[in-house]
């Protein structure tokens, strides 16, 4: 196949052609899931698929590069080849995407006079190294290789953040010099100063947004006439964060208008055309006045569902498409099987303070420092100090923190400290008692200047004004929790791990209802499916079916704010992300 663009077209083995392109990102979706998906793509008239990149798990631990499973991108390309479909690649190395830290790698915080996003020494080392490693995977997949990827994107919406164009020169030779000969483009919003400072030469401008085609690209085609436009994300829906009120959504008459009017001008890219699921600790956060986490679910309100189920605007779509497609479309492939397995009591608990010790080695340390200090980036983080005289109605006050935080003395919670919300929690202990600060981190922020904010206990932290020294410090990763103890009854601690079996027949996927519980995340069968909070707008986990199996399942929930009810879940099979408007 050859891919060019000749003045203001795009032109596919020597004819021109419109892109009827969709956004799956592979990290987001289940490997076994990818031939579903590319399916329904094929089946609703596109003709290409785009994903993003997610450099901070393909080298989660700093100089381990990870390819396999669920990050095997060259296995995703190819089996988009094997549909029929061209591929777009959005390598970043930063992605935004509602992805934790915007898809870089927290341990870049840890680097001596990094700056990320712009022409700096240290931050050019490690993104050079990446895309070494990643670029060996995607090269051959390249159309000039015979394989079937058109297009590769230079970092993300770069003219929202700043304005540094020696990093996008730098950026984009570095796409060339490792044989990445498609191609390139950049994208970003139609205003004119996110236009200037976003593109660079060699690099074709593209857009993104959700609706107003004509108002979007009033600039853009001003000083790029004569270029074959294109929409690069186009908006179907939008993400959730925690506390939202509804799940956002977009309705089918307003999104196929706006696909209508693109399709007059050019090309475009379907933002998302499925949106996946941001498990383990993944999400990312906006943070802007207060900061807000996004939820597990990155539904989107996309073209298929979060578990790649048929939709709305899937079926008006594929009228609008079929007209452009040479030949008839195919049949919709059939809906996967979900099941509702029931309910199933957790009949093992252990607290988590208790457990602290086992979980991992305590560090003494003066003052607390932040998570990052101490060489993790994810999940939580406990700060331990014992008292050595009374407290009356003390005040502990925190300068930062990342995020959310339990204050206890000994067993008992004094209170809560939250980044958007008071820093300060009110406590009386006697001299001896044990004082922990129970600290999550909520995911890192992907957009805007306040990215670098560090987690735990980020500052100061003081007692009465006063700095209090020589505390312990525990990571909780919860990326091994084996050194647990569980009991075979139920604790009343406020923070703890519970634990039980649940039987599946027919392997299917499923929807976790946790009616019971408050805040925490959830392992089935030791996979991380994700965060949970009852505030919502979020109420169901997604539990892809090839996490289970027949038989015997384990489930551990791990809870922070103390159970709400029993501890039971429920299976159900349809998921419940929350009022829409
Ligand atoms: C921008 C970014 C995407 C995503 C969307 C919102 O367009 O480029 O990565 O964050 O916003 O969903």
């Amino acid at each position: 196949m050859t891919f060019e663009i000749q003045k203001n077209q795009f032109i596919k083995d020597g004819k021109p052609i419109k892109l009827i392109s969709g956004a799956v990102h592979y990290f987001r979706n289940m490997r076994g899931t990818w031939d579903d998906i590319f399916e329904k793509m094929v089946a609703c008239g596109c003709n290409c698929v785009e994903t993003y990149c997610a450099w901070n798990l393909h080298e989660k631990i700093k100089d381990e590069f990870r390819f396999d499973g669920n990050l095997n991108i060259r296995e995703f390309l190819r089996t988009a080849a094997k549909h029929g479909l061209m591929a777009i690649v959005r390598p970043g190395p930063y992605i935004c995407s509602e992805w934790e830290f915007g898809g870089l790698p927290w341990w870049l915080q840890n680097e001596e006079e990094m700056e990320i996003r712009c022409f700096n020494p240290k931050y050019i080392e490690y993104f050079d190294r990446y895309l070494d490693h990643l670029f060996a995977e995607i090269r051959p997949e390249l159309c000039t290789n015979g394989g079937n990827v058109i297009m590769a994107q230079c970092e993300n919406e770069y003219g929202s953040y700043g304005d540094d164009k020696k990093y996008l020169n730098y950026l984009r030779d570095g796409y060339r010099a490792r044989g990445i000969d498609v191609p390139l483009f950049t994208s970003d919003g139609g205003e004119c100063g996110m236009v200037l400072d976003g593109t660079i030469d060699g690099c074709l401008s593209t857009l993104n947004f959700g609706s107003k085609v004509e108002e979007n690209f009033r600039f853009h085609d001003e000083i790029y006439p004569d270029v074959p436009k294109m929409c690069m994300e186009m908006w179907d829906g939008w993400f959730d964060a925690w506390g939202d009120e509804y799940h956002h959504t977009t309705s089918v008459e307003d999104y196929t208008k706006t696909v209508r009017d693109m399709l007059k001008r050019g090309s475009l890219n379907m933002y998302m055309f499925i949106g996946g699921t941001n498990f383990g600790f993944m999400n990312g956060a906006n943070h802007y006045e207060t900061f807000t986490p996004d939820v597990t679910s990155y539904d989107y309100d996309a073209i298929l569902t979060e578990c790649g189920d048929i939709t709305p605007k899937y079926l008006a779509l594929r009228e609008i498409f079929a007209q452009y497609a040479e030949k008839p479309l195919p049949e919709i492939p059939k809906n996967r099987e979900k099941k509702a397995y029931g309910r199933f009591e957790l009949t093992e608990s252990a607290g988590l303070l208790e457990n602290l010790e086992k979980m991992s080695k305590a560090i003494h340390t003066e003052v607390p420092k932040c998570m990052e200090a101490y060489g993790f980036g994810f999940g939580y983080i406990s700060y331990r100090t014992t008292l050595n005289r009374d407290y009356d109605d003390a005040v502990i006050s925190f300068e930062s923190i990342g995020d959310r935080a339990q204050i206890y003395i000994n067993d008992t919670c004094a209170g809560t400290v939250y980044i958007n919300a008071s820093l300060e929690c009110k406590f009386s202990a006697k001299k001896g008692d044990t004082l922990t600060v129970l600290c999550e981190n909520m995911g890192r922020t992907n957009y805007g200047s306040k990215m670098m904010r560090k987690k735990g206990i980020a500052g100061r932290c003081l007692i009465d004004g006063k700095i209090h020294f020589g505390w312990d410090v525990t990571p909780l990763p919860m990326e091994n929790l084996d050194a647990i103890s569980f009991e075979k009854k139920i604790t009343d601690a406020k923070a703890a791990f519970y634990h039980g079996k649940f039987s599946v027949d027919v392997v299917a996927d499923t929807f976790l209802k946790l009616d019971g519980f408050s805040k925490g995340f959830v392992e089935i069968n030791g996979f991380n499916i994700g965060r949970f909070w009852e505030i919502g707008p979020q109420k169901t986990l997604y539990v892809p079916s090839s996490l289970l199996k027949p038989g015997e399942n384990d489930i551990m929930v791990f809870e922070s704010d103390g159970r709400r009810g029993e501890p039971t879940v429920e299976f159900v099979d349809k998921p419940d992300l929350g009022k829409t408007k």
